[in-house]
């Protein structure tokens, strides 16, 4: 896929899912609402070669690195050896409060 084509798909959840991210926050199921409305778009079905929520074999290795560190990747954007996420994946409406609650979710999912 090409790098175009997803960045025009990250804008278009921005602009579409704004109301939804500040109603997420501060609530307790936030992490998974996160998820749902901002990452999901790659991580559900593994675009851009993402590591799929739940796919225990492609977290096993990535979970290592610890909490902390895969949600300051995940604030920052990085560039790994499969492909490469955005700040935030994209969303910088996003607080890195609500990054780290999405991350949070997805690890507990996904090990
Ligand atoms: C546009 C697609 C896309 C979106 C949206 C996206 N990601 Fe990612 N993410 C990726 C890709 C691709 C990788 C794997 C890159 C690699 O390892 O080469 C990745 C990897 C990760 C990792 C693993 C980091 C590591 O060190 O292995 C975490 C954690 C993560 N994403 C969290 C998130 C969170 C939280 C969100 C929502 C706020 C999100 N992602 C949204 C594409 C995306």
């Amino acid at each position: 896929m090409s790098r175009l084509f997803s960045a025009a798909l990250c804008a278009l959840f921005v602009f579409s899912m704004t109301s939804v991210d500040a109603k997420a926050a501060g609530d307790a199921k936030a992490g998974k609402a996160i998820y749902d409305t901002n990452c999901s778009t790659c991580h559900k079905d593994g675009v851009m070669n993402a590591p799929k929520l739940g796919d225990k074999a492609a977290w096993a290795p990535r979970l290592k690195q610890g909490l902390d560190v895969l949600t300051k990747k995940s604030i920052t954007g990085f560039t790994g050896k499969v492909g490469m996420m955005m700040a935030k994946g994209g969303h910088p409406n996003l607080t890195d409060a609500q990054v780290k609650s999405a991350v949070e979710y997805m690890i507990q999912q996904s090990k």
